[in-house]
């Protein structure tokens, strides 16, 4: 028979368990290039941005005994190209805080938005910070910033034309990012 130290002891345990999850491995982002025009008149007048970030973790939400079983609570490892277009007016602000989505995943989806960097003090144009989240069902999953700097993490190369083109620098990669559980969108 059970007594009632043996069943708080298992209660204790139970919660133990739960809260003693596997820690989340970070994100990684490769590949990426992030380009402006030349601004000559007969050339192209778009900035580019292109980069790949896995999620290595089967994500577990922190909270499945919440979530309807219209939701899901674990999606597998993705990989996913997000990519983005926009008219270059000399800064990456004009930009700032519009989402955009990741290529396609079953479950969820990954959504990015590149906004201001940390050190307004430092005027270079092509510093920048991305937003990525990475939803695991409608309105949860997680979240992480990276922050992109030339000469920190970037290198970057202009032609003539004055075209350029950023990459990560070497010694930057792989280039982590931490994420955070997040119930919104
Ligand atoms: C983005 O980068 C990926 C990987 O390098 C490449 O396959 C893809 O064509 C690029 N997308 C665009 C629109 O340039
Ligand atoms: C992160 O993913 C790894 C497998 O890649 C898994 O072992 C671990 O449980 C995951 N962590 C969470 C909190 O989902
Ligand atoms: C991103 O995907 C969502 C859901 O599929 C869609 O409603 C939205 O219009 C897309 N946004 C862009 C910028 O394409
Ligand atoms: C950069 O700013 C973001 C958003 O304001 C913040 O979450 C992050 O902690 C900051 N990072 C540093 C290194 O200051
Ligand atoms: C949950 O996963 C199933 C496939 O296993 C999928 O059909 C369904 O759309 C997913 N639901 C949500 C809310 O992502
Ligand atoms: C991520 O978190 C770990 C542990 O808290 C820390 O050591 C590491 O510096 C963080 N990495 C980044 C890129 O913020």
């Amino acid at each position: 028979m059970l007594s009632i130290f043996t069943l708080s002891f298992l209660a204790f345990a139970s919660a133990a368990m739960a809260a003693a999850r596997p820690p989340l491995k970070p994100w990684e982002i490769s590949d990426l290039i992030f380009s402006t025009p030349s601004g000559r008149p007969q050339s192209s007048p778009y900035s580019h941005l292109n980069f790949t970030v896995t999620d290595p973790n089967v994500s577990y939400l922190p909270t499945p005994s919440t979530t309807s079983d219209t939701k899901n609570s674990t999606a597998p490892p993705t990989t996913v190209q997000c990519y983005v277009q926009w008219v270059w007016l000399g800064k990456p602000e004009d930009f700032y805080g519009l989402p955009n989505n990741c290529s396609h995943v079953d479950h969820g989806r990954w959504i990015f938005t590149v906004t201001k960097p940390n050190q307004t003090d430092t005027s270079d144009m092509h510093d920048f910070n991305l937003r990525l989240v990475h939803l695991v069902n409608r309105d949860e999953g997680f979240v992480g910033e990276a922050q992109f700097s030339w000469g920190k993490n970037l290198r970057g190369i202009c032609a003539a034309s004055g075209f350029c083109q950023f990459v990560i620098r070497a010694d930057a990669l792989p280039f982590y990012v931490n994420q955070t559980y997040t119930r919104a969108g």
